[in-house]
């Protein structure tokens, strides 16, 4: 059986750690406000992990978030639902356009963080809440949490899905049950699913010592085996993808990237961002009717 998803709630710090470096709005409060950099500090100390060797994952989650936020802007959908958010801002930068509704959902642990963190930010930026910009709890493999933490989505109106970040954690049982949920709901409303989870061993390359030690550390602490729902070649995704009813076009994270800021401030060498294009895939995804 699955280890209780509450231990994959730190993960969510790692993730805004690393957008930090970005020029993502309110990133780098974000990760001040929630600690962070401390969660970092005591994962780098406890597993005696070489920071100095880690520094490409910014570019990395930069390219995952910007990438997202480009594809969602492109599709010309203003209506999201997202799951598992963690402490990304996607949800209050994007509302920002009254047009826009968006609703976050994540475990109730995270949410209870991320009120608070709102709250701060809202004060600080002078950005009221508003009906557009929903936080609720919600399991992401359970439908009728998500149906009853998006009742104030338009459901006349068609609607994106998105995870980032969650795939990775899940069981190959639990993200057929995800597919099937995400699948469930855009049935109901339409749109589309966007995620850069899926994981590929054909496209992904031998990992350096570092980072296959932080992956074994965040192992540890989430109790996951990380990469249980991976996928030997694109042929086996597409298998999985047409199964669980969805036709999916690929993009490139590197390319969706209008621009690199973490490149620049933490002095990576500029062939990186070309070693990182195949293996970094964002997939969109649409539900058929059968
Ligand atoms: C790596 S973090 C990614 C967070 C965010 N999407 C980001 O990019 O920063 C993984 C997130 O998945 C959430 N999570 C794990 N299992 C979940 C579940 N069953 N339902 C909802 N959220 C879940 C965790 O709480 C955590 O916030």
């Amino acid at each position: 059986m699955a280890a209780d998803p509450v231990h994959i709630e730190m993960t969510a710090k790692l993730a805004a750690y690393y957008r930090r470096f970005a020029d993502i709005p309110f990133a780098a409060e974000a990760a001040a406000l929630i600690g962070a950099d401390e969660a970092f500090e005591e994962l780098v100390r406890d597993h005696r992990l070489d920071r100095e060797q880690l520094t490409f994952y910014a570019p990395m989650f930069e390219a995952r978030y910007k990438s997202v936020t480009e594809l969602i802007r492109k599709s010309g959908v203003t209506q999201v639902l997202e799951l598992a958010c963690g402490y990304s801002l996607r949800g209050l930068d994007l509302t920002q356009d009254p047009a826009v509704r968006y609703v976050e959902t994540d475990l109730p642990g995270v949410v209870a963080t991320k009120r608070r963190l709102f709250d701060l930010l809202r004060e600080r930026h002078g950005i009221a809440p508003g009906p557009g910009h929903v936080l609720a709890a919600a399991d992401a493999l359970d439908v009728d949490q998500l149906r009853a933490a998006s009742t104030s989505l338009d459901r006349s109106k068609p609607v994106i899905v998105l995870c980032e970040g969650l795939l990775l954690y899940l069981t190959r049982h639990e993200t057929e049950r995800l597919a099937s949920n995400v699948h469930a709901l855009l049935g109901e409303v339409g749109g589309r699913w966007i995620t850069p989870d899926f994981v590929v061993r054909a496209w992904s390359p031998e990992l350096p010592s570092e980072r296959a030690r932080l992956r074994e550390a965040v192992s540890g602490i989430t109790q996951r085996q990380l990469d249980a729902s991976s996928f030997e070649d694109e042929s086996a995704l597409t298998t999985f993808l047409e199964r669980a009813g969805f036709a999916a076009t690929t993009h490139r994270q590197v390319d969706e990237t209008p621009a690199f800021a973490s490149m620049s401030r933490l002095g990576l060498a500029p062939d990186l961002i070309e070693r990182l294009r195949p293996a970094l895939r964002v997939w969109v995804m649409s539900g058929r009717v059968d």
